[in-house]
This record gives structure tokens, sequence and C-alpha cells, in this order.
């Protein structure tokens, strides 16, 4: 690995501007784990315990997952040994709180010697109207969530996952037109206060997330050097 590439990543951005396409790109190029948290409280929510609903329903409806819970799910997968060299975060942290903790952690005396310290804090920009299209036409693999969209990014050989050769695809629950529209209030309000607290540390870079997605991802392979 050449000594400037950047290892601890942040991805950011707001529903559907590509967050998951393109931590799944930086996670194979670089060899480091991509965590997303959706995907992380999507697994959650499969449960059966009080705990697994309430997520779910929270969830579904695009509503936020309560902080402490969002806080201790990122810990647990974060800091495991097999993920020490490095990481990239989607959609974490997604409150000013949750960036405080974060930060908290990863310079507490149990992890500070661990130097995860984040590198860079990716900030892609995608217009409303492009997200709303990208969300309502995704779909992903049943069996390894990759994703997908009926006008932008076919399997290469119909119905069946590039990945893992799998033959069923799903929707998520909450890529519905008024959830997406929720979502994005919600981004507005509760997760775009966390711009310039990375802004102030000197770690933000914004890119352009509107173009191809092959566009989109040489754009960041510049900025994290691999
Ligand atoms: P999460 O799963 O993170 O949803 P999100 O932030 O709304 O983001 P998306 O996953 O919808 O979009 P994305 O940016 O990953 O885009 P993608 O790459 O798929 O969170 C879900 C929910 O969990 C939240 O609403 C909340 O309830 C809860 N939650 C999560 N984190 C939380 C936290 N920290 N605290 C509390 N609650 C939390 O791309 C979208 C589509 O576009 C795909 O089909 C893709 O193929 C296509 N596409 C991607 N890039 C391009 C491109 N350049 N050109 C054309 N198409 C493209
Ligand atoms: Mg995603």
């Amino acid at each position: 690995m050449p000594e400037e590439m950047k290892r601890n990543i942040v991805l950011m951005g707001a529903p559907g501007s590509g967050k998951g396409t393109q931590g799944a790109i930086l996670s194979e190029k670089l060899g480091i784990k991509a965590f997303s948290m959706g995907d992380i409280l999507r697994n959650v929510a499969t449960g059966e315990t009080k705990e697994a609903k309430k997520v779910k329903a929270l969830i579904d409806k695009g509503n936020m997952v309560p902080d402490k819970l969002a806080i201790r799910l990122m810990e647990q997968e974060l800091f495991k040994p097999e993920n020490q060299k490095g990481f990239i975060l989607d959609g974490f942290p997604r409150e000013l709180s949750q960036a405080k903790a974060l930060d908290k952690a990863l310079n507490s005396r149990k992890y500070a010697k661990l130097h995860m310290d984040i590198d860079l804090v990716l900030l892609l920009q995608v217009p409303d109207d492009y997200v709303i299209e990208r969300i309502i036409g995704r779909y992903q693999c049943a069996k390894c969530k990759s994703l997908y969209h009926e006008k932008y990014k076919h399997p290469q050989v119909f119905g069946i996952c590039d990945e893992c050769g799998g033959k069923e695809f799903t929707r998520r629950a909450d890529d519905t037109y008024e959830t997406v529209v929720s979502r994005l209030r919600t981004f507005r309000r509760v997760t775009a206060p966390v711009i310039p607290y990375y802004e102030m540390k000197g770690l933000l870079v914004c890119v352009d997330g509107t173009g191809p997605i092959d566009v989109v991802s040489e754009k960041i392979r510049k900025i994290v050097g691999y």
C-alpha cells in the first residue's frame, strides 16, 4: 500500500447518493471492509426480538434508530481484530452526536493504540431528483445484497447476480417515493450538521456524485490515492 493512501474513510451523502455502491468498490480495491449501518440494521431487523421489531418499524419508514443503538452496533463491528487495517463507514455517523461518539471511541484508552483515526470524509453530492430516481429503480441480490438499478446497473447476465450467482432479487421496504422524500428531509435536518464538523477538522472532500458509477469511482480513486 502506498504510504499516502487513505485507509480510514467515512462516506457521507443523501439517501441514494451512491454510498453503498462506492463503498463496495472501495472495499474491493482497498481490501478493507465497508460497513453499511443500513445493512447492519436491516440484518438486526430480521430477528424476532422486541429490539429487532422496533428497528424494523423505524427503518421501514425511514426513521432514524436511537443513537445509542447505532453507536453500540458500530463499536461492535469496527473494533473487531480483522477490521483494524482500515474501515469504510457508510451511513455512520449520521448525527453530530454519533460523530462525537465515534471520535471518543477512536481516541479512548482502549482503542487509541490501534491508530484508527479517520483519514478522509467523502461527501457524495447528488441533487434530489437524481437520488429519487436512483432509489425508486434500485434492487439488490437477495443473497449477497449486491446493488443493481433498473436503468443504470444491470447484472451482466440477465437475472443472475454478478457477485454470487444468486437468482433472487429484492427491493427495500423503505424505497418508496414517500419514504425517500422523508429520508431526504431527515438527511437535511439531522445529518447535514455533521458536514461542517468534519470540514472544520480538515477531513472533508466533496465529490460530484452525478456521473455514471465508474466516473464517480475514478474521482474517488484519485482522492483516496490507490
Ligand atoms: P441506509 O441503508 O444507509 O440508507 P440511505 O442513507 O438512505 O442510503 P441508501 O442506502 O438508500 O443509498 P446509498 O447512498 O447507499 O446509494 P446506493 O449506492 O444504494 O440506511 C437505511 C435506514 O437505516 C435509515 O433511513 C435509518 O432509518 C437507518 N439508519 C442507518 N444508519 C443510521 C444511523 N447511523 N443512525 C440511525 N439510523 C440509521 O445507490 C442507489 C441506487 O443508485 C442503486 O440502485 C445504484 O445501483 C444506483 N447508483 C449508484 N451510483 C450511481 C451512479 N453514479 N449513477 C447511476 N446510478 C447509480
Ligand atoms: Mg446504502
